[in-house]
């Protein structure tokens, strides 16, 4: 590997049940980068930061990593009403690095309060879960990630369902995160964020195009990657279709 990678694929085909999904994915990423996922629904965003954490088995091809990850599934609503606390959700990030039969003791908490620390929320250690906003859940599931001590973040879809302003902290905390040395993948459907941030990876059943965001965000490689569903906006923009699932703060 890339002495300055945190993560690569070479020849990455991932997929289900032996059924290749996404093909020949390579693209590398170094510690301080943002990397954008783009795609359409079902263009495979998920299942490379799947295969990248190890959930799923890559059918062809390799993945390397050089630090753990964490990841921060798609937002998923069965999850909203989660009666554990923040301090709780953020401890569970720890527990992969301690034997199955080891309870979480000083060390662990002292890891999962920074953690709420680090994503602005030291004073929500003891709220519910189902009592924070998205943004703030968002958040705190971030701090979760960090918990284990991962330098490659895997967050999909994170801005779905937030509005400005949460979207915004969001996006801060993201930069921070990279500004200390962690490699973020982050699936959006936003080409402005795309645009601001270190790389671009476009996905649509196979990977279309990977690099730096002027680059990679053309007119042709964005029609390969959304098809018709690529919105014109008046005035010559471009915009990524919206997500499938839309909820909302409240
Ligand atoms: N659990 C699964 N089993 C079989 N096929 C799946 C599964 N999850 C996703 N797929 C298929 O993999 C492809 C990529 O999906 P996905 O990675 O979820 O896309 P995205 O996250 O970009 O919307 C789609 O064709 C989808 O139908
Ligand atoms: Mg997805």
């Amino acid at each position: 590997m890339n002495n300055e990678a945190l993560v690569e694929t070479i020849g990455l085909d991932a997929g289900y049940g032996g059924t290749v999904a996404l093909s020949d994915v390579n693209f590398s990423a170094a510690a301080g980068q943002r990397i954008a996922l783009l795609g359409p629904n079902g263009g495979g965003k998920t299942t490379l930061i799947r295969t990248l954490s190890g959930e799923l088995k890559a059918i062809e091809g390799s993945v390397n990593l050089a630090s753990e990850t964490g990841t921060v599934p798609q937002h998923d609503p069965a999850r909203d009403g989660w009666p554990a606390t923040a301090a709780d959700v953020v401890l569970c990030g720890t527990l992969d690095s301690i034997p199955w039969w080891r309870r979480p003791g000083r060390r662990q908490r002292k890891l999962a309060s920074e953690a709420l620390a680090a994503v602005g929320l030291a004073d929500h250690s003891t709220t519910t879960y189902g009592e924070l906003s998205g943004g703030q859940k968002r958040r705190v599931q971030v701090a979760s990630a960090l918990a284990g001590g991962a330098r490659i973040l895997l967050l999909d879809e994170p801005f779905a369902g937030l509005d400005a302003v949460a979207s915004r902290r969001l996006e801060d905390l993201i930069e921070r995160l990279a500004q200390n040395g962690s490699t973020i993948l982050i699936a959006t459907h936003d080409l402005e964020q795309a645009r601001s941030w270190e790389r671009v990876l476009c996905l649509n059943g196979e990977q279309i195009a990977f690099g730096e965001p002027d680059s990679v965000l053309t007119r042709t490689n964005l029609e390969l990657t959304f098809g018709s569903d690529l919105i014109e906006v008046p005035g010559g923009g471009l915009m990524a279709p919206p997500h499938h699932h839309e909820d909302h703060e409240h």
